[in-house]
């Protein structure tokens, strides 16, 4: 077997996972879910989806991974089930088209920090003509796939451990300091009960829907990216509760951003409820309204407060995007026997590729802009399209075939098996991690996949109105 490296401690390894799970996830996208979706009475929802539905999906991932010490599609052949190795092309499928959209996202945060370094605020009124400026965010995306593609190329120890190891503490010590500071303003209460005063009027299946999104993107699910990461794993890790902490990181990380957006919000409105609910709605606001906030505290504390928040942001984006590229690197090391640094920027140069129709849809060419239009969704640009094929559909769908394939294919004892290495006897965790991938997991992914596809692809509502 080729030397395909390893992470060198079990530290390493669950902060690289935890920096593939942290990401614009938990900073764009969950504290406004959580304020459209009822406050604490989503965040419940998500915990539950997060611990009953994604951990053993987690550890299935892992455990086939550390199992056959290979790439997703590799390792389904390894095990000897040619047949299903269209799972592992699937993940590939997700990885790439994945990658190629949040890099764009990621580079607007990375020149957001540059903007607000160098004291440009303005930024956020001009966030259209900001995203449409395709030479400026040309050349950040580069500058930030380069990044990715450089440390991906390095391999697993030297690079996406390494990184992993400065970069988390960092991004931790950002949150930490940015929590702080939110809580020190005016009407700061007020957002954090905004916040988390539960709403369990807000419950309904579209909520519900929402969050199990979530929780499965945010944990890095469904393509294989955790089979990949635990193909580097030694065998005396216990993958059942690396996965319980990097779920609780994962799930911190989302829980303290939420501590810190809504102050801002609060501070912004001063505390006013009603203006509150529209300000946080969008996604928008972190774009758009949150650099007009840190230029109103004044000067340098402004520059300090926003350079440092868009830092965090690029930060959580750059060691997930590592995890998105390393799996199709992998499949090319492992498969195609070409050499890692060779593969990776041969990756990265086509994923850059099919990000430039998404980087030219929000606005600078219009057939990008306008790009398709189903009978569920409305007109989606490329951007959104590739994204409800790949974060709504193929996830979920890929989620659903990996628990399928562990359960009834690879078989719950092989499982179970490889989960007690490194971890002796099994505890309740395993045994619950068990029976949730052979019955929980595969009827709820299921469920998903196909409301998915009914509501948003075909425009036929098979919930009943329920979603
Ligand atoms: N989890 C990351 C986030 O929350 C995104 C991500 C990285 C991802 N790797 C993934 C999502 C693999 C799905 C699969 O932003």
């Amino acid at each position: 077997m080729t030397n395909r490296g390893q992470f060198n401690s079990r530290l390493g390894f669950i902060l690289a996972a935890a920096g593939s799970a942290v990401g614009l996830g938990n900073i764009w996208k969950f504290p406004f879910e959580v304020g459209a979706g009822g406050g604490a009475a989503f965040v419940l929802v998500y915990l539950f989806f997060a611990f009953v539905l994604c951990f053993p999906v987690m550890v299935a991932e892992l455990a086939i991974g550390r199992k056959t010490q290979r790439n997703p599609v590799g390792a389904i052949k390894a095990l000897g089930h040619q047949r299903w190795v269209g799972i592992g092309y699937l993940g590939l499928a997700s990885g790439f088209l994945i990658l190629s959209f949040y890099t764009i996202v990621a580079a607007w945060a990375f020149g957001y920090f540059v903007e607000i370094l160098l004291g440009n605020f303005e930024i956020g009124n001009h966030f259209t003509a900001f995203t449409t400026n395709w030479l400026k965010i040309g050349l950040f995306s580069i500058v930030f796939m380069g990044g990715t593609a450089y440390v991906v190329s390095q391999g697993v120890g030297g690079g996406i451990e390494r990184a992993a190891k400065i970069l988390m503490p960092i991004l931790l010590f950002f949150v930490l300091f940015l929590v702080l500071y939110a809580l020190t303003l005016p009407h700061a209460l007020t957002g954090i009960e905004f916040y988390l005063r539960p709403d369990f009027s807000k419950i309904n299946g579209e909520v519900i829907y929402k969050a199990l999104g979530q929780a499965f993107f945010s944990l890095s699910l469904g393509m294989g990216a955790l089979i990949t990461y635990g193909s580097y794993v030694s065998r005396d890790t216990d993958i059942v509760r690396a996965a319980a902490v990097i779920t609780l990181t994962d799930v911190s990380i989302a829980f303290l951003a939420g501590l810190m957006m809504f102050p801002f919000v609060a501070y912004m409105t001063e505390g006013d409820l009603l203006q509150m609910r529209e300000v946080s709605g969008g996604a928008g606001f972190i774009f758009m309204t949150l650099p007009g906030i840190f230029q109103s505290f004044g000067g340098l504390l402004g520059v300090i407060i926003g350079a440092t928040f868009f830092l965090l942001l690029t930060f959580a984006a750059f060691t997930s995007t590592i995890s998105l590229l390393e799996v199709p690197t992998a499949y090319m090391v492992d498969e195609l026997k070409i050499e890692r640094k060779r593969s990776t920027w041969i990756v990265a140069g086509l994923i850059y590729l099919v990000g430039i129709p998404s980087m030219l849809s929000t606005g600078s060419v219009d057939f990008f802009t306008q790009f398709i239009t189903f009978p569920g969704t409305g007109t989606l640009n490329f951007m959104d399209f590739v994204g409800l094929l790949a974060n709504d559909t193929f996830l979920p769908l890929g989620g659903l075939l990996i628990s399928i394939f562990t359960a009834y294919v690879w078989r719950r004892n092989n499982f179970a098996a490889e989960i007690a290495v490194g971890a002796g006897k099994g505890g309740f965790l395993s045994m619950y991690v068990g029976f949730a991938i052979s019955y929980v997991c595969p009827v709820i992914l299921g469920v998903i996949t196909l409301v998915t596809i009914c509501n948003n692809f075909l425009g036929v509502d098979i919930s009943g109105g329920l979603f």
